[in-house]
């Protein structure tokens, strides 16, 4: 890990873009008495209208900016994804694909173009997206890739009402606003953030009943006490966005592809400083009160909570393995196979994302795939090489 003392120097106006939002932190910090819990924080610095990372117009996605997804790097990836997707929309007799976060809008084109070659293209590829200027990337992407299925790409501002089909998201859970919290002395503290002597700092007061009851479910469920000085994060909006989902899903599957572990290994006693990760130009380090606004902030998912999450919402698990698992059930290896109109560079490059995909030491086994389903009784083929349900 990078130490953040070793970062790329700002330049003058991001530095600026810093210290505005830095001011609307402040503001809130002072009407909230003093402090401010680290979800607001982090739902501030990355989604604050017009100054958060997602909200802003710096290149985070990409060679040029700040980390790479799968989607960025390795189309083979989405074309996987558009495997499942073809196969639930064949279960429906139709339907609609809804991605979520989308990023660049690389992932909704490769998925096009591969759901158009396996004729199952969808009536509709939804894009809900909070970011204003990530949606003008998407279109771009769209527009140069797969402009003969535009007329298909809607951008939404809220979740449908009623939805059929699948809905996807590849490092959007990742990117939710999560809790910080330490044990002290027994007791579960809020590590939330403060402004002390002119700077933003990690500060710890008594944890509201919602955080401390999850904390203390959590130890319930591990059947023992965390230790002293373990500190680590919870989603606590994790439910209620899930449940929103579920409401709007008639029929069908949401699946969500991140990094994360099921809930025994994510509070292990080896994890004790939690999974909270900075990203700015491909260094990562784990101070979130500096770069405001320019660095993305993220925290790992435990897919335990997703699933319980989608079952109290009526929803069924669809299963949940690795990505290596997953993109070798939705046939990567026929992908790898048909390169005869591949010259050598691009069989290369081919090789290349494989690995990055599936190996262990790369993607494969530290990113999850979870799905949930609805009213559908297809046993998914992404869960059909390996289903570590039990594992949850
Ligand atoms: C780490 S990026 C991943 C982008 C893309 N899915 C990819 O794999 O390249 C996270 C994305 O989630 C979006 N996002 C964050 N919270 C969201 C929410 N509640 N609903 C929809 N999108 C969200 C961000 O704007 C951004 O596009």
């Amino acid at each position: 890990m990078s130490a953040s003392g070793d970062l790329p120097e700002l330049s003058p106006a991001e530095a600026a873009h810093g210290e505005r939002l830095a001011e609307r932190i402040r503001e809130e910090i002072t009407r909230s008495g003093g402090w401010i819990g680290f979800a607001r924080f982090m739902e501030m610095v990355l989604y604050e209208p017009g100054l958060g990372y997602y909200s802003a117009g710096a290149c985070k996605l990409g060679a040029a900016g700040d980390f790479v997804t799968a989607p960025e790097v390795a189309p083979v990836f989405s074309r996987c994804l558009a495997t499942q997707c073809a196969q639930v929309l064949e279960a429906l007799g139709g339907g609609d694909v809804l991605e979520l976060g989308a990023g660049t809008g690389s992932m909704a084109a490769d998925m096009l173009a591969e759901l158009e070659r396996q004729q199952r293209l969808p009536a509709r590829y939804l894009i809900l997206e909070v970011s204003a200027d990530l949606r003008g990337r998407q279109r771009a992407t769209l527009e140069r890739a797969v402009p003969h299925l535009l007329e298909r790409v809607a951008w939404l501002d809220r979740l449908p009402e009623s939805f059929e089909g699948v809905i996807v998201a590849n490092e959007v859970l990742d990117a939710l606003p999560v809790e910080r919290f330490i044990i002290r002395g027994g007791a579960v503290n809020a590590l939330g953030v403060t402004w002390h002597f002119g700077r933003f700092e990690a500060s710890e007061v008594r944890a509201p009943v919602a955080l401390r009851e999850r904390v203390r479910g959590i130890e319930d469920e591990l059947g023992a006490a965390l230790p002293d000085h373990y500190t680590s994060e919870v989603r606590l909006g994790l439910e209620p966005w899930i449940a929103s989902l579920a409401g709007a899903l008639r029929r069908g599957v949401l699946l969500f592809v991140d990094y994360g572990l099921p809930r025994r290994e994510y509070y292990a006693a080896e994890r004790h400083t939690g999974t909270l990760l900075c990203h700015f130009r491909h260094r990562f380090h784990d101070d979130p009160l500096i770069r405001l606004g320019l660095q993305d902030i993220t925290a790992w998912v435990d897919f335990t909570a997703v699933a319980a999450a989608g079952l109290s919402s009526g929803l069924e698990l669809g299963g949940y393995t690795t990505q290596a698992h997953f993109l070798i059930g939705c046939d990567i290896a026929a992908y790898v196979a048909d390169v005869a109109d591949l010259d050598v560079v691009q069989r290369i490059n081919l090789s290349r994302q494989v690995m990055l995909l599936t190996l262990p030491g790369e993607m494969g086994e530290r990113f999850k795939v979870i799905a949930l389903a609805k009213d559908l009784s297809t046993a998914l083929r992404g869960f059909a090489t390996r289903d570590l349900r039990h594992m949850l």
